[in-house]
């Protein structure tokens, strides 16, 4: 299976940042690895004319369910593919906890980026409290079910594991933990959809960065990372890439 790195820009970067790609694309043409990155929807164009037909593909960070109406300030599936998006983050976890997003809706708009032609890379992972309190597999357990549809297969879907605890805070589980919980998710994924599920990437995410993204990689079945501070310069991420 080819790896993954992608990198989640969140609410960060203007035109400006424009030039963090044209480094990452001079540094890295044909890299050994997928690479993705998702900005900011106001960037996907410019980033998209600045990126055709280069090893980059692009991703929205969320979608709506529906595919158009009285949606004020939402954007759907099929214009993120229309601004140049191959992919689009699902029920990150910042998502869950700003705009309360459920398993049900994260399902919702899974389909709706399948219909667009688009894969969806789908977010899930524990709290801190949930894994101080031994719950860590059951939630993901439940995140997992009930946010993917029917349908899911290595070719229309990406799955990050990405405990809440360790975003943004430097901290990362130990490789015990990582291979763990990937080792489960691969196991459900193979129970529920069949032999798809043993190519589907897995990603971990959850500070990854140049100095630990190595031994993150060579755990079993994590297949590439959702990078999120480190993926907003070239050369961090370059590095992540070159890691893969
Ligand atoms: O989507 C990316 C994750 O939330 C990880 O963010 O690398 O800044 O911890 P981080």
């Amino acid at each position: 299976m080819r790896k993954l790195a992608a990198g989640n820009w969140k609410m960060n970067g203007t035109l400006a940042a424009l030039e963090e790609i044209r480094a990452l694309l001079a540094d890295h043409p044909a890299p050994g690895c997928d690479m993705l990155i998702c900005p900011p929807a106001t960037l996907l164009a410019p980033m998209a004319a600045l990126t055709a037909g280069s090893a980059l593909a692009l991703g929205g960070q969320d979608c709506h369910a529906r595919a158009s109406g009285a949606h004020t300030g939402d954007l759907s599936a099929a214009m993120l593919r229309d601004a140049g998006a191959a992919y689009v983050i699902l029920g990150h976890s910042e998502r869950r906890a700003d705009h309360g997003e459920s398993d049900a809706d994260v399902q919702a708009k899974t389909l709706a980026a399948w219909q667009a032609g688009l894969i969806a890379v789908v977010c899930i992972g524990e709290t801190e409290a949930e894994r101080d309190a031994g719950k860590a597999l059951e939630i993901v357990g439940q995140q997992l079910a009930g946010s993917l549809p029917e349908g899911a297969t290595a070719a229309n879907t990406v799955l990050a594991y990405e405990p809440v605890w360790a975003i943004g805070t430097g901290r990362t589980p130990t490789a015990g933990q990582i291979g763990e919980m990937h080792g489960f998710m691969r196991q459900s994924l193979t129970a529920r959809f069949g032999a798809t599920a043993q190519e589907m990437a897995l990603l971990y995410g959850g500070s990854v960065k140049p100095s630990n993204a190595a031994p993150i990689f060579a755990i079993a079945d994590v297949d590439g990372a959702l990078v999120g501070g480190a993926s907003l310069k070239a050369a961090d991420f370059g590095a992540i890439v070159a890691a893969l």
